[in-house]
């Protein structure tokens, strides 16, 4: 039996934030940091999970619907052979970098490399990109149908399409991906992740409810997707909070057009700038940030980052600070103070390098 070893990225998101499941913009990046799973098939269906960052070992099949991490796993061996694939059953042993409730897409990323490890297995081409937007397709569908997280389709998207170097301009208007250039290092400039530590998780209501509540804006404005509304028919809404959601829908999906065009022209405030526009509309208007998150956003502009916001869901996890690089042990001193200061636990940091998609790293 063959031992094929695959690997897939986190993510951090640039900017565009609840713009995917709203047919809006996104520029998302592969994070260095990556999920490796190592797999051997079986003769016959049944799975055998392993994980290093977990206890025991979880046993079964698809159908039986795990819970925890394993279902990530189990959802993306349904969905693949939802597609019709004949995929058999497996040992596997799973190891990551991407640490877990962070915002980071740990999940995105132990989908996409359970799919990639899979596609070697049934001998699907991983350079051609129609694939690899199949097997993107099965991990959302992972996600939201098996494990039940009402996600959009940004993370699996990124996983599977990201390009070393890039960040990734993803259109859920027309579903295309578009790499762009960020030059960071030659500006001088580090993306630096601060990691609130405070976990966040997709599956407790609050990002369903956004969800919920960007369709009732949709809804009442009449467009079928919320990214394309009219801004000036926003101000008329009666509900003053689906006013507020309607807004940063709008306003965030113009935001990643600016910051494409500010990376365009290496213009680093500018890019810095709409940064922190962004994060103060999903403060006051999608309100999916919290006190770790302003505080980690508010000390690392004191401190000396161009901009920063908080990234993915919200409700916890992580932001991102554009900061030039001699300022960064700074940043990271100043913002480890203020936590230690409100008596919150110690932030944890990353550079967000941009890193490589799912591929194989080995089959023996
Ligand atoms: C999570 C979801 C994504 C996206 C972001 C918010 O990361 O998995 O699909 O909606 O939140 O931008």
């Amino acid at each position: 039996m063959p031992v094929l070893v695959a690997s897939a990225p986190g993510r951090v998101n640039l900017i565009g934030e609840h713009t995917d499941y709203n047919g809006g913009l996104c520029l998302p990046l592969a994070l260095p940091q990556r999920t490796t799973i190592s797999l051997v098939p079986r003769t016959d269906r049944a799975l055998s999970l392993s994980s290093a960052q977990e206890e025991g070992v979880w046993e079964g099949r698809a159908e039986d619907r795990p819970d925890g991490w394993a279902a990530y796993v189990a959802g993306v061996v349904q969905a693949l052979r939802d597609d019709g694939h004949d995929v058999p059953g497996f040992e596997a042993s799973i190891d990551s970098e991407v640490p877990v409730g962070a915002g980071l897409s740990s999940s995105a990323a132990l989908e996409c490399s359970v799919a990639t490890a899979l596609a070697a297995l049934l001998g699907l081409d991983l350079d051609d990109r129609a694939v690899r937007r199949e097997l993107a397709e099965a991990c959302i569908r992972a996600e939201n149908d098996y494990v039940g997280a009402p996600t959009g389709g940004m993370d699996q998207t990124v996983a599977m399409l990201a390009r070393a170097g890039h960040a990734l301009l993803l259109d859920f208007a027309d579903g295309s991906a578009t790499p762009v250039e960020l030059p960071l290092e030659e500006a001088g400039l580090v993306l630096l992740v601060i990691d609130t530590r405070v976990s966040h998780a997709l599956t407790d209501g609050s990002y369903g409810n956004r969800r919920s509540e960007s369709a009732d804006a949709a809804r009442a404005l009449g467009v079928q997707s919320l990214a394309d509304a009219d801004p000036r028919r926003i101000d008329a809404l009666d509900d003053p909070m689906l006013r507020r959601r309607a807004r940063h829908v709008v306003t965030e999906n113009l935001r990643v057009l600016q910051a494409v065009g500010a990376i365009g022209d290496r213009s680093w405030d500018a890019l810095a700038a709409v940064l922190d526009a962004s994060h103060v509309s999903m403060r006051d208007d999608f309100e999916i940030s919290c006190r770790e998150l302003d505080l980690a956003v508010e000390t690392a502009r004191a401190s000396g980052a161009l901009g920063a916001r908080m990234t993915g869901g919200g409700f916890g996890g992580s932001a991102i600070a554009l900061v030039p690089r001699a300022v960064v042990p700074d940043v990271q001193e100043s913002v480890t103070k203020a936590f230690a200061d409100a008596c919150l636990d110690h932030p944890a940091y990353l550079v967000a390098t941009p890193g490589e998609a799912a591929r194989i790293e080995s089959v023996s």
